[in-house]
């Protein structure tokens, strides 16, 4: 693949086409539109339900030693299902948008295990979360930003707060946009003081009329602090 991260170039300039706010703020008040197998913000492809096996395995992966679970992004609510399916101890989940906000909080209404809603944007809300106190993090937002676009991932600016909110030998995963690791992911993990970095490789029926993904597979990955 030719862009930092595998998702196809002309793709990334359609979605940076569509335009963002110039306050990263207007994402909280953004109407959300809900549809059988969408979720759309501003006008963006936010999440789709096609990526449910990708969802379940990223459930599976950050659930796999149990205990407190750190969410972030809630979307359509498909990988915080799978995560319930594990029954954790207790499951954070931090959104920023009012509308997605909503279902979050009926969602944890009717949830058996303890879930912990929280509102507002992760980098207001994570730096007063306290360290070691994870046993697993999965994190999936959207690009709020042109900026935000072009990285590797959205998760790239949380490493560091991954590795600092995570017990040790919790496990951290997120969606990679990639379909193998590249270096400048792993560099990063590394550089955030993550050596144990490893991943699987799920397949995806993703639609032609996608959007933001292009391959038949997605890296789902495993990374052990
Ligand atoms: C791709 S969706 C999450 C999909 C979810 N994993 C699922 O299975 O349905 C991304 C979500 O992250 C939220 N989000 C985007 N930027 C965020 C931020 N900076 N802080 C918190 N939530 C954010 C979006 O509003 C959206 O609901």
């Amino acid at each position: 693949m030719t862009s930092p991260n595998d998702v196809d170039p002309a793709l990334r300039n359609r979605l940076i086409q569509i335009g963002f706010p110039e306050d990263p703020g207007e994402w909280k008040q953004g109407k959300a539109v809900f549809s059988s197998n969408k979720l759309e913000i501003l006008g963006h492809p936010v999440m789709e339900a096609w990526e449910a096996p990708y969802m379940g395995a990223l459930a599976k992966i950050a659930t796999r030693n149990g205990g407190k679970i750190l969410e972030i992004g809630f979307g359509l609510g498909l990988s915080a299902g799978f995560i319930q399916e594990y029954k954790p101890e207790e499951h954070t989940i931090i959104e920023v948008n009012c509308d997605v906000f909503s279902k979050l909080e009926d969602f944890a209404d009717r949830s058996r295990s303890k879930v912990i809603p929280l509102f507002g944007d992760w980098r207001d809300l994570v730096p007063s979360l306290a360290s070691n106190s994870f046993d697993g993090i999965l994190f999936d937002t959207y690009a709020n930003s042109q900026t935000e676009m072009k990285n590797v991932c959205e998760a790239f600016v949380f490493f560091d707060e991954a590795y600092r909110l995570l017990k040790l030998g919790g496990i951290f995963t997120f969606y990679s946009s990639q379909v193998k690791f590249n270096a400048e992911c792993e560099q990063g993990l590394r550089k955030a003081g993550f050596s144990n970095i490893d991943g699987i490789s799920v397949p995806v029926p993703v639609p032609k009329d996608c959007l933001y993904w292009s391959h038949d597979t997605i890296l789902a990955p495993i990374i052990v602090k």
